[in-house]
């Protein structure tokens, strides 16, 4: 069967209230156009037209990597106005066409192909309906006494009784390859004043044309996006299939409902993730790996047996195996930890490597540095990184010792089991196995702490002195 698929998806979206046009909201990280534009390229469409106006420059972007075409409707007159306008990208095309709408994304490529199939044979149309729990401003879908369908009631123009109807039109047909003729019979003479898509089963019926209806067995799957409370809910029916498939998958959630992930986020058996654990993007994490409570993970990769604990943030960064992260970690791009490698509460680190066994437990910035094996990285260790102008790197070789709260000045070379003293200010090379101690000596001064007492008892005699005098 070969069939083309039209996408509208050129409207505002005026009730989203929102500078963004509607079909480049993000659902689960993705601009929501693309989910409807891949439906129609996993079902086989032999060609697929997304309609754009309203921010097409930026529409067209988002499309960009899925190879589509795009149509321009430069003024948005309806959803008729808008199929018309993707016929010069259709001109040498005379198959079936299955249109659908951008704003309802989790429509599936079976149901698109099931359309272009259920398309009578001798020309006609075919449309789909469904019972949403609320009918909300969907279009009414008038039956006839014999059951067939009539028309479709828009919102604005529907009666009362018209719109206590619970079936509504899913804005998804196919039409043979008269449509395009057909198109030209559609007015706006109605309540808003478009040229409305749904007017074509009018059309089809006065030529005696069959119009087929069915009707959706699972009606989760026609939702449209048209506030931002529709989005929340299609966003809801996303993330209960992602997390049901992880779970079947052997992943453990505890309090699921609370989990957030992406679409292109890859979970191992036995990967457990506690409540509010968020994973956008390109995140992949090994068996038996661990994400604590309100940790947000993006396009990170955690090899097997790795522990993020709560409250940690993690971008682009590589996490081997044994490595463990938190309470409070932020790991930033190109964080690279090796083989059980530890980093504590409040420390960041930047486009650096730690060795295996690198220890950094506490309060640290560690920023275009190279970590050797095992070295540990005292409390409040700091690699001034910048001056101002340009970044410059850190290597530390293996088995150093770095004391509390020192700043290592880069660029900066610190040998194998060197030893930096604690509070130092280190601009210079430590040679391997080297002490360094950069800081001001101290000084004790003996007896100190009764002097003073002496001095402000003299000054506090002095001082009730003069008061006997007034
Ligand atoms: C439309 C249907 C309605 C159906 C509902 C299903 C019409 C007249 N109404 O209503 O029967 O129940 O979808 O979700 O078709 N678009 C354009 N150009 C335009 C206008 C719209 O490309 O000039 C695109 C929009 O970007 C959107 C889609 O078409 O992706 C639907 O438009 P929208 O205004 O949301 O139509 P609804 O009122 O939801
Ligand atoms: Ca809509």
């Amino acid at each position: 069967m070969s069939f083309a698929v039209v996408v509208l998806a050129a409207g505002k979206g005026t009730r989203m209230k929102s500078a963004l046009p509607k079909v480049l909201h993000p659902l689960l990280g993705r601009p929501l156009v693309t989910y409807a534009a891949r439906a129609a390229q996993q079902a086989g469409a032999e060609r697929v037209v997304v309609v754009v106006g309203h921010g097409a420059e930026a529409v067209q972007q988002a499309l960009g990597p899925l190879g589509v075409r795009t149509a321009l409707q430069a003024e948005q007159l309806g959803t008729a106005h808008a199929l018309a306008s993707a016929r010069p990208e259709l001109a040498d095309w005379d198959g079936p066409v299955v249109v659908t709408m951008g704003d309802a994304p989790l429509i599936s490529s079976a149901t698109l192909r099931g359309l272009a199939e259920a398309l009578p044979a001798g020309g006609g149309m075919a449309m789909l309906t469904f019972e949403p729990d609320d009918p909300a401003q969907y279009g009414r879908v008038i039956r006839d006494g014999a059951g067939n369908v009539a028309r479709v009631a828009e919102y604005k123009d529907a009666s009362p009784e018209e719109l206590a109807v619970r079936e509504v039109n899913a804005g998804v047909y196919a039409f043979d390859a008269k449509v395009w003729d057909f198109l030209a019979e559609v007015d706006r003479d109605n309540a808003a004043g478009e040229y409305y898509l749904t007017d074509l089963i009018e059309v089809y019926q006065r030529r005696g044309l069959p119009v087929r209806a069915f009707r959706a067995d699972d009606p989760s799957e026609l939702l449209a996006v048209n506030d931002r409370v529709q989005l929340a809910a299609v966003e809801r029916v996303l993330l209960e299939r992602l997390r049901e498939r992880w779970m079947k998958e052997g992943v453990r959630m505890v309090m699921p409902e609370t989990v957030y992930l992406e679409p292109d986020v890859e979970l191992a058996p036995d990967v457990t993730l506690e409540p509010g654990v968020m994973l956008k993007g390109r995140t992949r994490i090994g068996e038996g790996s661990s994400v604590g409570a309100y940790s947000v993970i993006s396009d990170s990769e955690l090899a097997a047996g790795v522990e993020v604990r709560p409250h940690s943030v993690l971008e682009g960064a590589v996490l081997k195996e044994g490595a463990i992260v938190g309470p409070f970690a932020r790991l930033r791009p190109q964080a690279v930890l090796e083989k059980g490698a530890f980093v504590g509460n409040f420390v960041e680190v930047k486009k650096s490597r730690l060795g295996p066994g690198v220890k950094a437990g506490h309060l640290a910035y560690l920023g275009d540095a190279q970590i050797g094996a095992d070295s540990n990285i005292g409390a409040g260790t700091i690699t001034a990184n910048y001056d101002g102008q340009k970044k410059h790197p850190t290597i530390i070789g293996p088995r150093a010792f770095i004391g509390s709260n020192s700043v290592l000045i880069a660029p900066v070379r610190i040998g194998a089991e060197a030893t930096v003293a604690a509070g130092s200010a280190i601009n210079q090379e430590v040679p391997a196995g080297a002490l360094a101690i950069a800081r001001g000596r101290q000084r004790n001064i003996e007896g100190w702490a009764a002097r003073k007492r002496r001095a402000s008892d003299s000054q506090e005699k002095g001082n009730s002195m003069e008061g006997e005098t007034t």
